[in-house]
């Protein structure tokens, strides 16, 4: 085990470790929509978790790095609060909020970080665009709400460790890159019924169940 210090906080950990894990694994939140620790190379596509490490020049995205003896790391500098804003708002600016019909209401990963950056969901620096489609219902089992999803990918992943092959991918480019469900057809039916992992992953509301209540997520 090795000593690292995050915000004057001595912390042990295993060298190497992830230091985005370890910083929540000791009760350190850092704001964060990608990462997942099964992930062998997370993809720092959110640009949240950003730190600042002793001897680095500017912040680096937490999720990238790995813990080295004596690393010295602040969560709570301006630099990293003012990218992490930023990428908030990048984030609310093509988002539908509309939480109280949301499944993910009071769960949702979105409304933490808001509350904790001190941002309003609703911010007023950035004009707001939305994807045409609301919903996509074209799957038996599931809805798909794109103005709703912040693209991290972990739908995909949970997918793919599940049933060997994601039965869902990112289609499109851009700003209207979209999650999209594929599989379903002749000697492979969507298996989606039994399974909803995607459903349980996803840090916002953006994936429900057919049926499902808009205000619940079960
Ligand atoms: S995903 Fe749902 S609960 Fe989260 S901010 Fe968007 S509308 Fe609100
Ligand atoms: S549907 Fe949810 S889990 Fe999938 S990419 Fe969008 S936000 Fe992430
Ligand atoms: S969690 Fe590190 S960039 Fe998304």
């Amino acid at each position: 085990m090795i000593k690292i210090s995050v915000d004057n906080k001595e912390i042990e950990a295993k060298e190497g470790a992830n230091l985005l894990k370890t910083c929540l694994l000791n009760d350190i939140y850092i704001p964060n929509l990608c990462y997942l620790d099964t992930l062998e190379h997370p993809p720092a596509s959110c640009r949240l978790c950003f730190v600042e490490i002793e001897g680095r020049h500017g912040p680096v995205p937490s999720c990238q790095i790995e813990v080295f003896e004596n690393m010295v790391v602040k969560t709570d500098t301006p630099a990293v609060r003012r990218l992490q804003r930023t990428a908030l708002e990048l984030l609310l600016s093509v988002h539908h909020v509309d939480c109280g019909h949301c499944p993910a209401n009071k769960k949702c990963e979105l409304q933490r970080i808001a509350r904790f950056l001190k941002v309003g969901l609703k911010p007023k620096r950035l004009e707001g665009f939305l994807k045409d489609q609301e919903t996509m219902d074209d799957h038996p089992f599931l809805n798909h709400h794109p103005n709703r999803c912040v693209l991290c990918g972990k739908c995909i992943y949970v997918c793919r460790e599940a049933h060997g092959t994601p039965l869902m991918d990112f289609a499109d480019r851009g700003f209207k890159t979209l999650i999209r469900f594929y599989g379903g057809k002749g000697s492979n039916p969507f298996p989606c019924n039994q399974c909803r992992r995607c459903i349980e992953i996803c840090p916002v509301g953006a994936i429900s169940a057919k049926g499902q209540t808009e205000t619940a997520k079960s």
